[in-house]
């Protein structure tokens, strides 16, 4: 017998805890989750499903992974917290930032740490901002992103993120932080007469430095593959050597948010890897834990730690939380580098990526698919009223919200944002499994918008 009444909890649920993205209406008949192992997921009605999305896009090692549990019990028992400020550190902190300096992008091999991505977002535009004064160029304050983007939900992060429903409710935004268009493959409508359309995105970069003065500009910030803002969009492969280029043409650090992409997700450790272009600071967090415990950060290039250690101590990075390298959620990063790399889960995204999205292109064949997209484990499927002009349905049809009843009426639990199918299923999902996740979306889509 259930230790709970499933119906109590949800009236208490309702009551007393607000959601992230909180509206009453979505939350009138929740999932209340209850148990994972591997690449499943339990609810309480003791229903099993794929976890077709590693929770929020970050348990990459699977669930029920005893060597996190223990990582973090040995931690817990040793010393639960000690401190990182002001002359204080620990051996698992200075284990795992020695650990990422080997990892990460050659010339990044300094790190700070966060309890999650938003705060990453934050600390990268500070330091950011920091650089450019420590320099003698205090007037170096803009930071630009893109349209669908999504850098997290505090103040800065969300005025960075590229989508209005982020920050309209909460106006003002933070001054300083303006968007240019993204590169989206499937819609962008630049380029010709010879120039690409990646090419013509990422000159979108550069007029609006010159719009702005480039002595203005502090930094541009780019996930890799743009996630949670506009459903997995990978870019033409000349964007980011041109992006890489516009930057130092002007003196604007390259901010690469590898929140979703970093950790082998991808099929490589870090996004940018794809197209040999390295930024200046990288922010991570979700897959670094594979989201047993909160842990976020950033890495700096070589240059800009050289510029925090030279700065006076009156004018000092003057930037932390209590939580700053936690020791516990140190420890378990550790041990789930370890799983990646023991498991050799980078190459196996790669691989199992290469097969899912061969078997996922063939929904293109489908009415209503306008474009399969992806890269490593992480894949999009697109949506569209009308292929022939790529109109998308009015909202008042509920696509979105059908397709996703539709793949969870057959056991596949994934997020649909507007209506793009998005997939990011853990890193140990077998083939069977990610067959199985395949022949579900070639089932629910027709299904879906049968009705
Ligand atoms: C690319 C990116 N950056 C930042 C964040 C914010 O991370 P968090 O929710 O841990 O604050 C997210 C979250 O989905 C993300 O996808």
């Amino acid at each position: 017998m259930s230790p709970y009444d499933t119906a109590v909890q949800v009236v208490a649920d309702q009551a007393h805890l607000l959601h992230p993205q909180h509206h009453p209406s979505d939350h009138l008949d929740p999932q209340i989750w209850v148990a994972g192992e591997g690449a499943l997921i339990t609810n309480s009605a003791g229903q099993t499903f794929l976890d077709g999305l590693s929770g929020m896009w970050n348990v990459h090692v699977g669930h029920g992974r005893r060597e996190l549990v223990e990582a973090a019990a040995g931690q817990l028992s040793r010393l639960a917290f000690a401190s990182s400020y002001i002359g204080d550190t620990s051996l698992p902190a200075i284990a795992l930032a020695e650990r990422l300096s080997t990892l990460l992008y050659p010339t990044i091999n300094a790190f700070f740490f966060t309890s999650g991505g938003a705060e990453a977002s934050d600390s990268a535009f500070k330091t950011a901002r920091f650089f450019w004064k420590t320099q003698g160029r205090p007037e170096k304050i803009k930071i630009i992103s893109r349209t669908l983007s999504y850098h997290g939900s505090t103040m800065a992060a969300s005025s960075a993120s590229g989508v209005p429903a982020f920050w309209e409710v909460f106006e003002p935004r933070v001054p300083g932080f303006l968007h240019i268009e993204s590169p989206y493959p499937y819609r962008f409508a630049g380029g010709g007469d010879g120039v690409t359309p990646g090419i013509a995105a990422a000159n979108l970069l550069e007029e609006a430095i010159l719009r702005e003065g480039p002595e203005t500009v502090a930094a541009f910030i780019a996930e890799p593959i743009q996630g949670g803002g506009g459903g997995v969009i990978v870019p033409p492969a000349d964007y980011f050597p041109r992006i890489r280029a516009i930057c130092d043409q002007y003196d604007v650090l390259l901010i690469s948010d590898d929140v979703i992409t970093g950790f082998g997700r991808t099929g490589r450790w870090f996004g940018l890897e794809h197209w040999g272009v390295e930024p200046d600071i990288v922010q991570f967090a979700k897959g670094i834990t594979s989201g047993y415990v909160p842990l976020g950060g950033i890495g700096v290039s070589d240059r800009i730690k050289a510029a925090i250690d030279a700065a006076p101590a009156g004018r000092r990075w003057m930037h932390g939380f209590t939580y700053s390298a936690h020791p516990v959620c140190c420890a378990v990063a550790l041990a789930n580098l370890q799983i990646i790399e023991g498991e050799d889960l980078v190459e196996r995204a790669a691989q199992h990526g290469a097969h899912l999205l061969g078997r996922l292109k063939a929904l293109e064949q489908l009415e209503h698919v306008g474009e399969v997209r992806g890269l490593g484990l992480l894949a999009g499927v697109e949506i569209v009223a009308d292929r022939e002009t790529k109109a998308r349905f009015p909202a008042e049809a509920g696509v979105g919200k059908r397709l996703r009843a539709e793949l969870t009426r057959r056991g596949l639990y994934t997020r649909v944002l507007g209506e793009v199918i998005c997939l990011a299923p853990p890193l140990i999902t077998s083939v069977a499994q990610l067959d199985r996740i395949a022949d579900i979306l070639h089932e629910s889509i027709p299904a879906a918008l049968a009705r």
